[in-house]
């Protein structure tokens, strides 16, 4: 057995402190579980912030990386490489018609929307270089992506902030059409927002704001970070959007991050070819960028949901445990709001918990997250079995029930 007091020693010593870390080490994880150095178990329902959205070390994944690695490691982008093309593919069936650029973070895939956004606004002579973004939204922590996001905690001792990045409230259609003006270049928005506590926005909201780009030329951007790959019972989530003539939603730029590379570090930015075809050599770029092996475990990672019908599957166990909670009479008095689709939940709280609230849960052998103050995330494997779902749920309850 590893003395776990030295190892959190000698992580205090050497990590830099910028995570709230828990005094726990994660040794192995299998699917929806995971063991800690003490061989304690438990269930993830939060899957390393959405990441691993096939659960730990899937066997097709790592068959996938290890076939790979064992043919083409990297290689610059200045070939091509058939993963990278194969599962661009896949994004182009299950997303919209589009071309591929990829990086390796959600925030890197967000910057790389908003050059995009203002490459186009200042084409012929344009002068569009202003982003609008959403209070409460969350794009990442490069510079530019503190600027965008709609939570001033996290510029906090980084100011002064990028310039060309407003906020205006999340859901008010006025206020948005209100803060475009010629200079916009782009609307950057998540069709859920996650980290702002799994917030949802008038059904009308999304259509307006299509049509309002469309009419001032404001390229629209949706961050699927944490929506995409089928977690909110759509391959992504502005797929549950519907437009003003009846039809779908469909955004300029898509962005991907967290679940696109199951665990492993995949961004993707997804955009219309003819806004795509603007980034021409010497505009952009990322050395490891689509990476084969990321991509190989990426593509394999859609053949897995599509082939086991996990979009689904994930709007199915939502709904299941929404009915659970809502039938829980022992929470009735605590719960304020329960959001989200599929696999993305969020169970807002008449009050924020007691400090420790993870921690306890942790003890219930069940990782979940809270967010937003009073807001509890649940984001669990899709592919995870229902006994699991339903034991995490118990102990979710448990905790809950346990609460002051
Ligand atoms: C909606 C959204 N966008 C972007 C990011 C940033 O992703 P990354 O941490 O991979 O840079 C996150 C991370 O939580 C996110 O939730």
């Amino acid at each position: 057995m590893p003395d776990t007091q030295a190892i959190l020693e000698d992580g205090k010593k050497y990590l830099i402190g910028n995570y709230a870390r828990l005094p726990i080490v994660m040794a192995r994880g299998e699917g929806s579980r995971l063991w800690d150095s003490d061989g304690k178990e438990y269930l993830d329902l939060f899957a390393g912030f959405g990441g691993c959205i096939l659960g730990h070390c899937h066997p097709e994944l790592i068959r996938a990386a290890t076939e790979q690695a064992q043919r083409l490691w990297h290689v610059g982008n200045t070939f091509y490489t058939t993963p990278q093309i194969e599962f661009a593919e896949g994004l182009n069936r299950h997303a919209f018609a589009g071309q591929a650029f990829f990086c390796h973070s959600g925030a890197e895939a967000n910057e790389a929307a908003c050059k995009l956004a203002r490459l186009r606004g200042h084409q012929d002579g344009g002068k569009k270089w202003k982003i609008i973004s959403l209070h409460k939204s969350f794009h990442g922590r490069t510079l530019a992506m503190i600027a965008a996001t709609g939570n001033p905690a996290y510029r906090a001792g980084f100011e002064p902030a990028v310039p060309g990045f407003i906020q205006v409230e999340g859901g008010d259609f006025a206020a948005l059409d209100a803060a475009v003006d010629d200079e916009t270049a782009g609307i950057i928005m998540e069709p859920i927002q996650g980290e702002g506590g799994v917030n949802q926005y008038p059904t009308d909201y999304p259509a307006k704001v299509r049509d309002l780009c469309d009419r001032r030329g404001v390229t629209l951007i949706f961050d699927e970070v944490w929506t995409g790959c089928g977690r909110t019972g759509r391959w992504f989530a502005h797929q549950h959007f519907v437009g003003s003539g009846g039809g779908g939603v469909t955004p300029d730029i898509m962005t991907l991050g967290k679940a696109v590379g199951g665990g492993l570090p995949v961004g993707v930015m997804w955009a219309r070819p003819e806004i795509g075809k603007l980034l021409v050599p010497g505009t952009h770029g990322c050395t490891l960028g689509g990476n084969p092996i990321c991509m190989a475990v990426a593509r394999t990672i859609f053949e897995v949901i599509e082939r086991d019908g996990l979009v689904a599957r994930a709007e199915a166990l939502g709904r299941h445990a929404v009915a659970r909670l809502r039938e829980e009479t022992r929470l009735k008095a605590k719960i304020a709001d329960l959001r989200g689709a599929g696999l993305m939940m969020g169970i807002e709280l008449k009050s924020a918990p007691q400090a420790g609230f993870v921690e306890r849960a942790l003890a219930k052998g069940v990782a979940i997250n809270l967010t937003a103050k009073q807001v509890v995330r649940l984001a669990p494997p899709i592919n995870i079995s229902n006994e699991d779902w339903d034991a995490g749920l118990d102990r979710v309850i448990e905790t809950l029930v346990a609460e002051q």
